[in-house]
Order: structure tokens, then sequence, then C-alpha cells
């Protein structure tokens, strides 16, 4: 069975059980907790959580999913993946365990004809439930197996919905491994598809210990995933994803581009790195398709680590070209009908992939240069610093730190390398702990105001200001019953015209006033969905959560951010009308007067046709629309959809004019030229293939150009001509400038020449050649090198030269050993320089010492010169 079937039995099955067909969400997930989806239920945790309601109970979806925590592990098994599509159905409090086994059951033995005596089963530990469902479809007992925690308990990694599972394993056979069911042998039994009873809620904790379960979900939920990857390679009888449909393709390009076969499952290093170039070129595909950019951390850095893994193992094995891009390519050609978007961005996915590819080779380069440095001072051992510097600020890897060594005939310490790998993970670790521990606590306290109180209700679409009540009062340790006078609390109030802030918008600052308190809001963001948190100060008074009240938003810093939010959204279309429709917005900050825009673009852009272009398009007044509807309509009606945006719930769309139509929650001008000026100020790179703007509106942008026009106004005044004239005259300044010196450099070489001359003939004779030791005047050390080599170039070499000067009140000595004379020039100066009070430097036959006691340099000379007969005789 192809897997395009697979896919749609898998759908169609459902959908026929009333199940609504959901797209898969990008691998960027909306969640902030989640670095990249990893399972089909992702972009349905709130439905799980009770946060908010789904339009149907029961949904049916192929997901992305990327995992890489086990990275280590792609490519030496034959199961594990960093990216593979999760087939999963899911009932939000509707169907539960019944249910699910029998679908699961009847799906895999009718739909996909497994040999049902090849089907075990896993329960968790006292689910006596799950077993006798199992045994009512035909399971015999010895094949339902109990277990753990670790096995069959579900959690997202993260605090969250969590429950106990029931996983269906694939028997594939005494070749892969030991009898004795998937209790025994994961390579051998593999699960393929996994059935969580999503009925609980998860908080903080990890690894050994496990995680507490903090209390039972709103409802009972169903959420599966079933591995589309190890499916395939069952029914495609084949041992690994490589080998199916899935990957088929790009797998034998892999072994053309290295000129051999793969070697079958067992056959050690190299088959893992056939596996990994060829599974990690397709989440490589995905993940950019999806808008990640290689970074030095976050999901960028998953995606780097990736690459570099892949260019890795296809050096290994004598694949010197280029290799991803070809790769990519054929993952593209395989898959971009199923999945569009990679088709979509292939341009870009192959920059990005040359480009990390080129400047991962240079990193090697540069890695190896170090390396080499370091195995040339080494004696037996490279330190485990050095190792660990070379990992972590050239990404160069340590095996091949290790490998280099060893061909060198050196150890690396291994065991510090790790310990200080370990710190480091220790130190991030604990940083990410404190940030998530606040966050899980506030957001709990979101949570039951939410489900006490509801939503706020945000009325500042339509004004800024209202009249409301204090709901609730938040310190850092939980609700307050009251705050006075000088305290910094939040607060949440029924009705709020304070736009809290997101999609790049900031939040709204302003006042809110009770009968016994006045309140600065300082800033407003969003708690849960549609719960509007207040930061603020307390001017006067005392506040208590009851009290009534009128809230006033800053109007004018309001309409400022308008402004910035709708000549955002007219830079977006113009971009993508200049550059073409791979030029899409990546993240934006939008601010009073001022904006920030990010896109994925590969060269620098010329940003004056953009500015041009922007305010002639606000200058002709569109009109700007606001407009409801369902998801599906507005992906329809052509909408651009920003990662992160949910699925489900009616949509907000903003159009300006008939070029700019977006998903927004933002607030906007009413007209375009409201907006006014538009004056782009900067654009550069952020990353690879991603560049930004930053921009001024208008009052602000007005302002700018008040403050560039003072600023050549003073140029002008300085140089004394009218502005237009001033770059000019400036220019012709400038040139007089560099003629000047060119003409004072010249005379200075010829004084240095003559200096040198005169220095030359002072030279006395000395047994076994000559010696010239002076003191010249005031001078740099740079001239006294010059004068020194000049000086041994006029006599032979058989003399030494020692020149000292004073300057600013410090000594400098320079001494020269003439080619024959074998005398290494540090050692004129090692005496000398202590008496001038400092110490002597330099390698090979020019050495020079300063010192801060100049009134000793007379003496110091003397002793050079002393130091320089006596080696000279000797010699
Ligand atoms: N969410 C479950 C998993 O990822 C089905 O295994």
């Amino acid at each position: 069975m192809r897997s395009t079937d697979i896919r749609s039995t898998f759908l169609d099955f459902f959908q026929k059980r009333d199940h609504r067909v959901v797209p898969s969400s990008p691998l960027i997930p909306s969640d902030p907790t989640l670095l990249l989806a990893n399972a089909g239920m992702n972009q349905f945790k709130p439905y799980f959580l009770g946060e908010t309601t789904p339009e149907h109970p029961r949904a049916v979806s192929v997901q992305k999913c990327a995992r890489t925590s086990d990275i280590e592990n792609v490519g030496r098994t034959t199961r594990h993946a960093t990216f593979f599509e999760m087939l999963g159905n899911f009932s939000f409090g509707d169907y539960f365990k019944s249910e699910a086994i029998s679908w699961a059951w009847e799906l895999f033995t009718r739909h996909y004809n497994l040999d049902p005596e090849r089907l075990w089963i896993t329960v968790y530990l006292d689910d006596e439930e799950a077993v006798r469902l199992w045994q009512r479809v035909g399971v015999p007992p010895e094949r339902i197996q109990r277990l753990g925690m670790e096995d069959n308990y579900w959690s997202m990694g993260i605090p969250g919905p969590c429950g106990p599972s029931s996983e269906l394993h694939y028997d594939r056979g005494p070749s892969f491994g030991r009898e004795g069911g998937p209790a025994v042998d994961g390579e051998r039994y593999q699960e393929l598809w996994n059935l969580v009873f999503m009925q609980n809620l998860r908080g903080e904790g990890s690894g050994k210990d496990g995680y507490p379960i903090l209390g039972e979900l709103p409802a009972r939920n169903i959420d599966t995933g079933l591995g589309l990857d190890r499916l395939a390679a069952v029914l495609q009888d084949v041992d690994t994803v490589c080998e199916t449909d899935l990957l088929a393709p790009t797998f034998r390009l892999v072994q053309e581009m290295a000129g051999r076969e793969y070697p079958g499952r067992d056959g050690g290093d190299d088959s893992t790195s056939f596996r990994v170039v060829a599974e990690h070129s397709r989440s490589i595909t995905f993940l950019i398709a999806d808008g990640v950019m290689p970074a030095r951390d976050g999901r960028g850095y998953v995606l780097r680590r990736l690459m570099r893994r892949a260019v890795r193992h296809a050096r290994r094995l004598g694949i010197d070209d280029l290799a991803l891009p070809a790769l990519t390519s054929s993952v593209i050609g395989n898959l971009g009908g199923t999945w569009p978007e990679l088709t979509r961005q292939s341009a870009l996915i192959r920059q990005v992939v040359t480009a990390e590819e080129e400047g991962f080779e240079r990193t090697l380069r540069q890695g190896s240069r170090l390396l080499e440095s370091a195995i040339g001072r080494a004696t037996a051992t490279i330190s485990g610093r050095t190792a660990f510097d070379l990992h972590d600020t050239y990404g160069f890897p340590i095996d091949l730190t290790v490998d280099a060594a060893r061909s060198a005939g050196l150890t690396v310490d291994e065991d510090e390398f790790a310990a200080l790998l370990e710190e480091q993970r220790h130190q991030a670790h604990r940083a990410g702990q404190g940030r998530k521990g606040d966050a899980v606590a506030r957001q709990d306290a979101y949570r039951r105001i939410t489900a006490e109180h509801g939503p706020t209700q945000f009325v500042g679409y339509a004004s800024t200001s209202a009249e409301t009540r204090v709901q609730a009062l938040l310190g850092p340790h939980g609700t307050l019953h009251a705050a006075g006078e000088g305290d910094e609390v939040e607060v949440i109030l029924t009705r709020s015209p304070f736009y809290a802030e997101s999609g790049g918008q900031v939040g709204d600052t302003g006042t809110v006033r009770t009968s016994g308190a006045t309140l600065r809001v300082l800033d407003t963001r969003p708690g849960l969905d549609d719960l509007h948190v207040h930061t603020v100060r307390i001017l006067d008074g005392e506040v208590r959560p009851g009290d009534e009240a009128e809230a006033v938003a800053d109007a004018d810093r309001r309409a400022a951010t308008a402004r910035s939010h709708s000549a955002t959204h007219v830079l977006h279309a113009m971009l993508r009308r200049l550059l073409g429709d791979h030029a899409a917005q990546r993240g934006s900050r939008v601010e009073p007067g001022r904006l920030r825009f990010d896109f994925a673009h590969f060269s620098p852009v010329d940003t004056r046709p953009v500015q041009t272009l922007v305010n002639d398009y606000l200058l002709d007044d569109p009109e700007v629309r606001v407009w409801e509807t369902t998801r599906a309509e507005a992906e329809a009606a052509g909408a651009v959809a920003l990662f992160g945006e949910k699925y489900g719930q009616d949509v907000r769309i903003v159009d300006i004019g008939d070029a700019s139509r977006e998903l927004c929650g933002g607030t906007h001008v009413g007209h375009g030229s409201q907006a006014g000026p538009v004056h782009i100020v900067g654009e550069a790179s952020i990353g690879t293939g991603l560049r930004r703007i930053e921009a001024l509106t208008g009052a602000d942008a007005l302002r700018h150009h008040d403050h560039q026009r003072d600023i050549l106004t003073e140029l002008a005044a300085m140089l004394n001509v009218r502005p237009d004239q001033a770059p000019d005259r400036l220019r012709q300044r400038l040139e007089t400038l560099a003629e000047t010196r060119r003409h004072l450099d010249t005379l200075r070489q010829a004084e240095l020449d003559a200096q040198a001359e005169r220095l030359a003939s002072l030279a006395e004779p000395v047994p076994g050649g000559w010696l010239v030791a002076q003191r010249v005047p005031s001078t740099t050390g740079a001239d006294l090198r010059t004068l020194t080599t000049k000086i041994l170039t006029l006599r032979d070499g058989r003399g030494v030269v020692v020149l000292g000067t004073d300057t600013d009140g410090k000594a400098a000595l320079v001494a020269a050993a003439g080619a024959d004379t074998g005398i290494q020039a540090r050692d004129l100066l090692t005496e000398a320089a202590r008496e001038v009070g400092g110490g002597a430097g330099g390698k090979g036959p020019i050495a020079n010492a300063g010192g801060r006691d100049p009134g000793n340099l007379p003496k110091a000379i003397t002793t050079a010169a002393r130091r320089a007969r006596t080696l000279l005789t000797l010699d």
C-alpha cells in the first residue's frame, strides 16, 4: 500500500465516523511553551484543557511532527526519526476508550489488513478497562502486556494535558530481536499506534522522578498517534523508513552520490550514515518550508544541528560536493504533491541549505586550523576546554576533534569535555526552569480567574475608554484583596479598552480611575486567550476587586500604533509585490510611530523603491476594512495567514485597499492616508535568509526627517556652503586632506632616510663587525624600527644597531642584529630593559623594549652596546 493510500484510508475511515478533517498545523507551533510541533494533539491543547470549545467534538489529522531530543538515536536504530507524519483521531470530551480501541483494531486488521497474530498490545499498569476492551475485540491475554509510566503514560513532555495510554505493536520477526513482546524488545515489536486516554493535567518535573499529576481535565478525551513511517515500512515490507516510498528516492540519491550501495541494516556505521543523510534531508526540507531558519539557538539551532549532522555523515560516505541542495530537491520532488508548501518554498529551501552547507564548510576549515595549532602545541593531550571551545564557539564537532587528535598520536580529554558540556546544559536548564516556574504559577491564576469570571470583554476596537469593574488583583504570589499607593500589580477588568500585546503590536497604556484610586496602566498583555492582564502602578488611594472604574487608554499612543500597524501590512504587501511571494512575514514589532518587520529574503533589499511604493499606496487613501469570517473562508479568500493562528474559531480579517488582506487582531487606521508618511530607516540581515526592515511612521517619520535636515544644515554651515553643495565641498576637502597626507609621508620618509644615513655613518668598528648605538630625538616606536632596518640595509650583515628614544615620559629601545651575526636581538636588550624599568620582547633579528624610566635611557643604551660588543666579539 502506497503512503498516499495509507493517509487517505485513515482520513476516510474516521471521516465516515463523523470526524472532521483538520489540516496539519505548521511545525512552528502557536503554543509558546513548545519548540516544535511534536504531536497531532498540539493544536488541540486548548480543547483538552477546556480553555476553548471546539466547533466539532471529533477530529482527524495528518500532522507534521519534529522530535529531535534523541537525535543521536536517529540512524542508529531503524525506528527513530527526527521528522514524521502522525496520523491521529481525536475526541474532545466525546467518545472514549471503547470506541478508540475497537476502531483502531478494525482499521488495522480489516483496512490495512495487518495479521492479527502479529499484533501485540500494551496498556498502563492497572488499566483493567483497556485490557477488557482489547480482549473483547479478540486479542488473546498473552499478547496484552502491562507497562509503567515511562512507556504507557503520555504527555507533551511539559506541563499540560496527559493520560494513560495503550499501544499497538507489530512483531517484525525474529531477525529483529528477541522473543517476548514489546516489554522485552522494542526493535522487534515495533510500536505503531499510541492511543492516549487524555484525562489528567500534569505539572512540572521530568526524568526518573516522573511528574506530579495535578488533577483531572474538565472532560475525558481521546488523542491518538500512528506513525506513518512505521506503518508504511510494515505494509511495504521493508526494514526502515528510508526504504519506504516516503524516502526511497532520496535514499537512492544518497547512494548514487556516494557511489556505493547501502550495506543493509547491519552494516554498522556506514548504514547509520546512509540513513541519517536521507532522514535528516526530509526534516530539513519541512522545517525550512515552515519558516524555521538556521540560528544559534532555539528551533533555528535544531535545524542547524540537523544540517550539520547530515553534512558530516555525507562527507563520511565520501560525498565531497554540496549534498543538501540535491537531497532536499529530491524530498520536494517526492513529497511536494502531498505537502504543497515544500514546492512553494523550494527556492528558499535551496538558498538556505546552500548557504548553510557552504558556511559549515568554512566553519570546518576554520576549526581545522585552530585544531592544528592546538595539536602543534600539545604534547600528549588536547584539553577538554579546547575541544569544548571548538565545539561551542565554532560548532566544530567533538568526534572530528577526536579523530584529528588520534591521527596526530594525541588524545582528547573527553571527560573534561563532557563535564563542560554538562555544566553548560545544567546552566541552560536552570535558567529555563526559573522562567517556566513563574509562568506556570501565573497561568494557573489566570486559568482560575477565567474559569470563575470568563474572559475579558475587549471594547477597544470601537473606543479607547470604557466603564468597567475591577475583577481581580494579582501580586507576585497570587491574588490580592487590595493594593495601595506605590504598589505595582496586575489588574483584570471585566471590560477593557486596552489592547493586549499580540501579533507584534505592543500593549496599550493609560489610566484606570476608581472612586478611591488612580492607576497608571504601564502595559497590557494577554493572560490566557482573551484575558487582558494590565500591569499597573497605583498612583494614589487604594483599590479592591469589585470597585467600579473608568478605564481610558492613551489615545495618541494608540493612534500612533495604529499607523504603524497599517503601515506594516502595506509594507508586507509591497515587499511581496516587489520581491515575490517568498518574502513572507517572519515576525514584526508594531509600536507607536515605529515598526520592525522581519521577512524571508536572501539578499540586501534596495529600500528606496519599497518606501516609494508603500507611500504611494497609502497616499491613494485605500479604505481599511475589518471583517470576520471562518478560517476556511479566509483562506479561500486569499488572506495571508501567519504562523500561530489557531484553527477553528472565527478569524478577523483586515483589508487595506485591494493589495493587502491579512488575518489580524490588531488595531488600525480607518484610511490609508492616516498612516502618514512611512520612512524606512534601516534594512539588514538578521540570519540566513532573513531580513529586517525598520521604519518610522506618521509624526515620528516627520521628526526624523527634521532631525536629518538639521544635521545637514549644520554640516553645510561648517563647510560654508549651501546644503546642496555640501557633498561636493566635503569630497574636495577630503581629497585635499589625503593629498596633504601623502605629501607629508614623502617628506617624513626622506627625513628618515637622511637620519638613517647619518646614524649609519656613526658606526663604530668592533672586533667581528660594527655597532651603531645611539639615542635619537623623540619619535615613535614604528619610526625607531624603520630607522633600525634602514641602517642595517645601508651597511652589511655583520653589525648590530641599538637605538633608544623617549616619548611622553616613556623610554623605548629597539635592537637589530645583522643576518651574519647569529645574535638573537632580544639578548641585546634583556638587561638594558631592566634599567629603564621594563621588559624586552620580540623574536629573531629585531627586538624592542620599553619602560617607565626615561632618565636611565643613556645608561640603558650603554648597557645594550656593551652587550652587543661582547656578543659580536664572541661570535
Ligand atoms: N499524542 C500521542 C503521541 O504523540 C498520541 O504519541
